[in-house]
This record gives structure tokens, sequence and C-alpha cells, in this order.
């Protein structure tokens, strides 16, 4: 019998409990959840001409170059196109994408460009081409300013077939000479149809969840490479061209994958997160850097009485949040579109950095932004090891401090994730509370290419987190990592959510994912077996939790056995409940099950409304491996 006192609540569930950890990882961003078609628009990965083709028919030595222009500290490379009486087909540029384009058939796609003609007047023959070559969707743009200053010129034309590995040509025709600069393709169904926005099915994935919070932007890139290449959010503001790129952390990480041209161009910056944030119902939790580079990178660190300009920028974003528009930085964001504040509430400082490096700095940050802002809670960076004690001396000094909220991350086996869904039970009640900020089963080890989403490390995840649930008066937040992946791009794996240029995909642990976050409820609700939590007792791993708002009592039950099992459920307390109740079931009799683009929805959640006597005990068949 499992016995739910379902009157009387444990303890609450934050409105955060369940959420989204992004990174740009994987062509997350770039190539990723930012619709940009067009891979290194602005010349300025570390060659000019990376992901660039020049199209000669009549070759002609210095017809196009690149031109780094004195003064523009941001963006300095553009192309200078010499056009000598050309006509169409015989000096082109093409682009390859960000692993091809993905087009689509009918949909509109809206070019951009910067240009200041020199000399003359030269056009634009515009062209999506398929993988073989034959052209679907073309347009020409005759651009008509002259004189020395930039302009921008937009034209959009439709696709006329769909292709998952498009490209896209510029041909030249006239005679003159023209700079180009920010050249620019979205397709016009982004999320929201926002132009320059985000890719609409990948972003529909995550509002489906209802997360409870949106952590951003890493991950690892938060440190970067080195200090120079940290993240840095008060660079990707403002006008898309003035926001300077940088090297991706995970450009040549991980010699399996290495991926030379992964740059962030921060098209995708930290107004337009918040703004996710805000359209997904989320809270927003962005990580900032606490003057540590990367420790498997160079680990380089500020000297800790060279911090400011580090902290006022932890400041100052907080005044971007949430200042009104009459603040400097409350009218950056007005000035970006939202005069209204973001309301932010959360805020990291570090990301896995570990030893007294880190809480010599964090105490220099903690201090300056609770004097500040006292009621913006704080995330700290800590971590959890397998096999010893590693980080003991990091959570004593944490929790010395009364740290608001400590980040735990854990990739680690289907097995350890079994093994440790009582983890937080002995945790302290009243000191600080947790952020299971980064966690993901591992089918084969940590930080291996042969890792899979397979159903039973999503099962291991979901019997693992009954006890988070169990445990919400400690553990506030969780979120699995990473979030999405390219197929034909990615670093590292599992990830939660695959995509290709066209498709994407949730696999089984996003629907575990899900599930929590769909159904996460108000209340603990004291849930036992012969008067001890279901932690792996009988294969049973169990929860039960109220919803105050729809007086709903949720059990989420992990059957990791090969078994069907039979339950009695007691709520205890209840004289009454209605007759009909929803049965949600994930599950699937092989455990290396998979969720592919081609079979998408193998392992998804199937609902049916079940009828329960009010009279008679509920009875609850437990399928063999489910959820
Ligand atoms: O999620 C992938 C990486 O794992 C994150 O960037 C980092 O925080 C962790 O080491």
């Amino acid at each position: 019998v499992i016995n739910i006192k379902a009157t009387q609540p444990v303890a609450p569930i934050q409105p955060t409990m369940w959420g989204v950890f992004f990174e740009d990882i994987n062509m997350g961003a770039d190539g990723g959840i930012y619709a940009e078609l067009v891979k290194n628009r602005s010349f300025e990965f570390a060659k000019p001409w990376m992901g660039w083709k020049i199209e000669r028919k009549k070759a002609e030595e210095g017809d196009i170059i690149i031109q780094n222009r004195h003064g523009n500290t941001v963006n300095p490379r553009y192309i200078s196109v010499k056009a000598n009486n050309i006509s169409k087909g015989e000096l082109g540029i093409t682009n390859e994408g960000f692993k091809g384009m993905g087009i689509k058939k009918g949909l509109r796609y809206d070019f951009s460009v910067l240009y200041r003609h020199q000399t003359g007047s030269v056009k634009l023959h515009l062209e999506l081409i398929d993988s073989k070559g034959s052209i679907i969707g073309e347009t020409t743009l005759n651009p008509t300013g002259n004189g020395h200053s930039w302009k921008k010129e937009a034209i959009s034309f439709n696709a006329t077939e769909t292709e998952a590995k498009g490209k896209f040509r510029i041909w030249f025709e006239g005679n003159g000479e023209i700079d180009l600069d920010m050249i620019s393709l979205f397709p016009e169904d982004t999320w929201k149809k926002r132009p320059g926005g985000m890719r609409a099915d990948m972003i529909q994935l995550l509002a489906d969840m209802k997360p409870g919070f949106i952590r951003f932007p890493g991950g690892c890139i938060v440190e970067g490479i080195d200090l120079a290449n940290r993240y840095q959010w008060k660079k990707t503001l403002g006008p898309v061209e003035e926001r300077q790129l940088i090297i991706n952390r995970w450009n040549l990480e991980f010699a399996h994958r290495p991926a030379p041209d992964y740059f962030q161009t921060f098209g995708l910056g930290f107004f337009e997160y918040f703004q996710l944030a805000e359209d997904i119902g989320a809270e927003p939790l962005p990580i900032l850097n606490c003057g540590m580079a990367c420790q498997f990178n160079t680990a380089e660190v500020v000297p800790v009485n060279e911090l400011d300009s580090y902290v006022q920028d932890a400041l100052d974003l907080i005044e971007f949040a949430n200042a009104e528009p009459n603040t400097k930085w409350g009218k950056v964001r007005a000035d970006m579109g939202h005069p209204a504040p973001f309301d932010l509430k959360f805020l990291g400082i570090g990301n896995e950095n570990w030893g007294p490096q880190y809480v010599e700095r964090l105490k220099v940050f903690t201090k300056a932004i609770k004097a500040k802002y006292p009621k913006i809670k704080l995330v700290n960076s800590s971590g959890t090891d397998p096999n010893g004690d590693r980080f003991d001396y990091l959570n004593k000094e944490l929790r010395e401090m009364n740290a608001d909220i400590i980040d735990e991350h854990y990739y680690r086996t289907p097995d350890w994730f079994l093994k440790n869904a009582g983890r937080y039970d002995s945790y302290d009640r009243n000191g600080s509370k947790v952020f299971a900020g980064e966690y993901a089963a591992q089918s084969d080890k940590t930080v291996s290419v042969k890792n899979v989403n397979n159903w039973k490390c999503a099962l291991s995840e979901a019997a693992f987190m009954t006890g988070l649930e169990r445990n919400a008066q400690v553990v506030n937040m969780a979120s699995y990592a990473p979030l999405f992946a390219h197929a034909e791009g990615w670093q590292w794996t599992p990830d939660m959510i695959w995509v290709d240029n066209l498709r994407s995909y949730g696999t089984p642990n996003y629907y575990v994912q899900k599930l929590y976050s769909t159904n996460k409820g108000t209340h603990v609700l004291n849930t036992s077996e012969n008067g001890k939590p279901l932690t792996g007792q009988g294969d049973l791993y169990a929860s039960g939790i109220l919803d105050k708002a729809t007086n709903e009592v949720i059990l989420k039950v992990a059957n990791i056995s090969d078994k069907e099992q039979i339950r009695e459920v007691n709520l205890e307390g209840i004289k009454k409940f209605d007759a009909k109740a929803k049965l949600i079931v994930l599950k699937n009799n092989n455990p290396e099950a998979l969720n592919t683009f081609e079979n998408a929805t193998n392992v998804s959640p199937v609902e049916e409304t079940i009828t329960l006597n009010p009279k008679k005990k509920i009875s609850l068949t437990l399928a063999p491996n489910s959820f």
C-alpha cells in the first residue's frame, strides 16, 4: 500500500522547482535557437571566409576582398566587391549555413545587408539553392543608396521547395564597387514572428514544458576559454552589428568533436534571454562570471583586488533587469523595447568554480550585491564528488556564508541516480537551498561520445527526481543539462532535445522533465510504504504532492523492475474524491529504447482518464519499466 497523507502538506514546492538550463553548446544558439541562417554574416570568425565560398566564373584578382576598418573594434571586417561590367553568374559568394540551411517550401525569407556604394552601381541577385545546386527561391536587390555612409537594405522572397541542406548565394551584377557587411537571412516563421528572432519549433518544445525558470547563458561558456573570452552580457545588447563576437568555449574543446568555426555572435543576447523567459513564463536565472575562467581550460583568475568591473557588471545587470527606464541600465532595456522591468529574482555567480579562489571572489560579489539588492537570491556554484569528499570544504564554506542557493551538478550513471534518490533526505531543512543545476544519467560515462538518451537513463532520472520533489523544502530548483544538440554539430551527449535543420524532437528524458514540470503541484505530501519513503524498495520510487490551486493529489511512481507491480493507494484523510482521475504513463519494455527524428514519440506519455470507485480503495497497476 502506498500511503499518502493527503491532507497534511509537509512543505511548499517552489514554483521554480523544475526549469531548463540553456547553454550555447552543441549549436544551441548560433545554428540552433537563433534562427539566423547565414554563418559568419559579418566575416569576423577567426578566418574571415569561414562559411563562405567565392564563386568566380571569370577570375580576376582582387574582385572581392576582406577589408578591416579602423575605428570599429567590435565589427571591423567587411567585404568589398569590385564589379567590372559583370553579369549575373560571373562573380558571387555562397554561404553554407550552419551544417546547411533548413529551407521550407512556401515560406518567406527575409534578407538584409549593410552596404555602401563606393562607385557605380552593383545589383545583388539572391538565390536559395538545394543540395543538388538547383535554385529554390530567388529575388534581386538593387541597392539604391550611394555615398560613403553605411545603409541597411532588406528584401524578402519565398522558397519554392523544402530542403534540409540548402545554401544561399549572391551573384553580383553591374559596374562599380560595393562594400557589404552583416549579410543576413531569416525565415519568417520565427518564435512569435519576431524579425531576427528564434527558431519556433525549438522554443515551442520549451514552452510546452512550462518551465519554472530558465538558466542562461551556461555552463562553461560563462567562464570562457580564458577571461578575454568570458561571457560579458553588456556586449550582447543593442543593434546586432554592434555586438562583438567571441570564440565559443566549445570551439576546440574535446578533440573528438572539434568545431573550429563555433563562435558566439550574440545575435541572441541577454535582452533576448530575458524576453524568452517572459514569453515562456519562466523566472530568468542569469549566471555571471565570478572572475575565473574555465577550470578545464586556462583556469585564469582575476586578482581579488581587481574584481571591481566584474562586480559592477552584476550590479548593473540587476539594474538592467529591474530598474525603471529613468536609470542608466533601465533605459538600455527600455530602448531595446521593454520599458517594464523583467523582475529578476535570482542571479548566479560562477559556474563550476571550485576551491578557495572561488570562495574568496564570491565573498566580494555577495557583499556588494546584498548591500544594494538584499532581495536578490544568489546562486553559488558547488559540485558533487561520487568518490570522496572533494567538495566538503566548499559546501561547508558556502553554508557558513548562509548561501541562498547552492548549485550542484551530476553527470553520472543510471545506477548512481537510483542509489541517490535519498540524497537530500538528510540535508538541513533550514539551511541553504539546493539547485540541482545540471544533471543527466550517462549511458556510457561522463563526457563520452557514446552516451545516448535511452529509456533506462530517463527512467533512472524519473526515479531520482521523486527524491528531489520529496525534498522540495531543500531543493528549490532543478534542470537537466545540456538542453539542445544539433545532430551534426554536437560536442556533448546526452542532450534533452535533438534537432537538425528542419526537425526537432524530445528524448525520453525530455518527457520525464515535462511530466514533472507540468505536474509540479504546490506542496509535498508524506508518501510512504510500510512507513518509509519509496526510495527503491521493491524497485519503486514515489512522491506524492498536492496542487492546492486545482485540489489535485499527484502521485509520481517509477517502477524500475521489468515486472508489473500492483499497489493499493491510500489517500489518508480524504473522505471523498472524484470518480475521475488521470493516469499518464511513460514506459518501454526495452531499456535501450530511444526517440529519433523518424520515431520521435517512441517513448512518450500515454494519457487516459480512469474511473475510480470513491467507495473502494484505489488500485494502481504499474507497468514494467514505467514512470
Ligand atoms: O552541460 C555541459 C557542461 O557541463 C557545462 O557547460 C558545464 O557547466 C558542465 O561541466
